[in-house]
């Protein structure tokens, strides 16, 4: 099978802490799984951070994903929340891309994947709950190149993270179960929530 790529296309102007953790989860899974990450409309004046910007397997784009693949749009799949179809194996026979939008999650979702559905792109969603860009690029992953049926992937919903001995934070994403039965998400992350927690998340997931 033709080596995959998904392309994250960056949405926000900024790139915070939150993004670059993610950023590198999916460069180093990617790496990994022989599949190819691309982060596109990475605007000019936008220096990445020097330890995203040397992970191995990325490749920053400055233009968007409609020009890098232009005339080779039915080869993309985006995955999308509101689309009608669910991504299924065979989806991984049909489409070499997937593309995601690069944006932080929120509650409730506000639908920027909107800015990406108007450009055409074929839509499928990977079920009915909000996951985190990374999470979403992972399952991806295990339905397109291992062949995982999606509903058949063990998830945690809505995990509950300590952030200190009497309080914790509910996030309001979906995760995939690792092994230990804990949410898979990029290892400093949690230590990033417990310290954004004491600032106050206002409506930055
Ligand atoms: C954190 S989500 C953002 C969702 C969001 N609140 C919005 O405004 O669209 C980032 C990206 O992950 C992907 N994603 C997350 N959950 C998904 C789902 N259930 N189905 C399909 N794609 C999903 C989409 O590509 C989405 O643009």
């Amino acid at each position: 099978m033709e080596p995959k790529t998904y392309v994250v296309e960056h949405l926000d102007p900024e790139l915070g802490e939150w993004s670059t953790l993610e950023y590198k989860a999916i460069a180093r899974e990617s790496y990994e799984s022989g599949a190819r990450f691309i982060l596109s409309s990475v605007p000019e004046e936008l220096e990445l951070p020097d330890d995203l910007k040397s992970a191995e397997g990325l490749s920053v784009e400055r233009t968007s994903v409609e020009v890098l693949y232009e005339g080779k749009k039915d080869k993309v799949c985006l995955l999308d929340p509101q689309a009608p179809k669910e991504l299924s194996p065979t989806d991984g026979d049909m489409f070499d891309v997937f593309l995601f939008g690069g944006i932080l999650g929120d509650d409730p979702p506000r639908d920027r994947t909107s800015e990406l559905r108007k450009k055409g792109f074929e839509g499928r969603r990977l079920g009915p709950v909000q996951m985190t860009t990374d999470t979403a690029v992972r399952v991806t992953r295990l339905v397109v190149q291992d062949k995982n049926p999606l509903e058949g992937i063990p998830y945690v919903d809505y995990p509950e993270i300590k952030v200190n001995r009497h309080e914790s934070v509910e996030m309001p994403f979906r995760y995939v179960q690792g092994d230990d039965k804990a949410p898979v998400m990029p290892t400093e992350m949690a230590e990033l929530i417990k310290r954004d927690s004491e600032k106050g998340f206002g409506d930055l997931f």
